[in-house]
């Protein structure tokens, strides 16, 4: 099967001597039947034609954001959703940077920021360009930020040092180009489920109790199914985070709606519990707000636990089952019990002790730990990529 038949890819050239691969690029991306619509920043011009992208694209080729023509047939909002993906090859330190800072002072950077789509970035640059710590702050923020990065290899440059920084060969573009499409083709059969954020239970009108979760680890896990083709639904809790793009959201205030809403959605392929339940709800609920006094007594029952429930019920049980376990301490010893008990296929455990990965970071360390008795510690990442790696054993398992 040919994944790439119809698709469409907004190409951005930036101006580096690698600029001449992207050539050979389109030409491939042609043959495989892809539209391929291109943008070149000011220095590309310097190092490929105008002419020579538009007659091996057949298309017309953007260069300028102030362009009359361009926003008169397709303007820069328009080119930026008419794409499948966005391609940067090759991408500078420059235009790195630019991007990693939000900058839109130019056609192509403008039309990234404007994007709702995935952006892959392959850059090309000298090794100590590459290894520079600015530019590994910004490639950190970039690949925060959701962007995909191809490369670069290492190998020997066009300006005669050998390292890190070599762009990678337009053939291994178009097999991880490949790879991409043939999963978002692939999983679209699949959907997935996911609890995120703390849960409340009110005490009176005007009170309750909860806990510290934020919600990002959730969050991320489900825009990396999303992004991968998966049909997904995100149940939430009360955050302050923004509704991700491409998925049903639906916000939940208590263990019980969270119960509920979870069943009416089953059954899906994957279910990731990550939400920190309450696991207490008030029995003396206060129907008027109460007043201070010297002593107070809340008289606690226990919630029903979803992830416990969903994974040992014969009808509802998702193909795979993942529950997290945040502990602050017997951490290894929690996560096996925790995996057993609830039946899960895997119970991801988080040390909620650290200050820089527990509640609120944006980084996270975590252990998975798989039902055949097997573990694997991930190092510390940002929430987004520690979504990613999980995400891509989930479809592993699933295939
Ligand atoms: N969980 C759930 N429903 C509950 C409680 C927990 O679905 N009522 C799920 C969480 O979403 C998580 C897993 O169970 O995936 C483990 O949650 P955790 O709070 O660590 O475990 P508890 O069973 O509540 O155990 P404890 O609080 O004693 O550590």
């Amino acid at each position: 099967m040919n994944s790439f038949k119809n698709k469409k890819i907004l190409l951005i050239i930036c101006g580096g001597i690698a600029a001449y691969k992207s050539l050979e690029l389109i030409r491939s991306l042609k043959k495989n039947g892809t539209q391929v619509k291109t943008i070149l920043t000011k220095s590309a011009t310097e190092f490929v034609t105008k002419l020579s992208v538009s007659s091996l694209s057949q298309e017309k080729v953007y260069t300028d954001l102030f362009d009359h023509e361009l926003e008169s047939e397709m303007s820069h909002i328009k080119l930026s959703r008419w794409a499948d993906l966005i391609l940067i090859c090759p991408a500078t330190a420059n235009t790195i940077s630019k991007l990693s800072k939000g900058k839109a002072d130019d056609l192509a950077s403008t039309v990234v920021i404007a994007s709702n789509k995935q952006i892959f970035i392959v850059p090309a640059m000298n090794v100590r360009m590459w290894e520079h710590a600015s530019n590994k702050e910004n490639v950190l923020k970039l690949k925060q930020y959701g962007y995909k990065f191809i490369g670069p290899e290492i190998g020997d440059m066009a300006c005669g040092e050998y390292g890190e920084g070599k762009m990678v060969d337009p053939y291994n573009i178009i097999l991880f180009l490949e790879k991409y499409f043939l999963n978002q083709s692939s999983n679209k059969k699949f959907k997935a489920l996911i609890t995120a954020g703390p849960t409340i239970e009110p005490i009176d009108p005007v009170r309750f109790i909860s806990n510290y979760s934020s919600g990002k680890q959730g969050y991320e896990i489900a825009k990396s199914f999303s992004d991968n083709g998966f049909d997904t639904t995100l149940i939430s809790g009360p955050t302050y985070l923004e509704p991700p793009e491409n998925m049903k959201t639906i916000k939940v205030k208590t263990a019980g709606e969270m119960y509920d809403e979870t069943i009416k959605r089953l059954p899906v392929d994957v279910a990731v519990f990550t939400a920190a339940v309450s696991d207490y709800k008030i029995t003396n609920y206060s129907k008027e707000k109460i007043k201070k006094k010297k002593d107070l007594t809340l008289k606690l029952e226990l919630n029903k636990d979803i992830l416990e429930y969903v994974s040992k019920n014969n009808y509802l049980r998702p193909k795979i089952v993942v529950g997290f376990a945040a502990e602050t301490n017997d951490i290894n010893l929690n996560a096996k019990y925790k995996l057993n008990k609830k039946n899960c296929d895997l119970m991801i455990v988080n040390d909620v002790s650290k200050k820089e990965t527990g509640f609120g970071s944006d980084f996270n360390e975590v252990t998975i730990f798989y039902n055949d008795n097997k573990n694997e510690k991930l190092k510390k990442m940002h929430k987004a990529n520690i979504a990613n790696e999980i995400v891509e054993r989930l479809i592993s398992k699933l295939n």
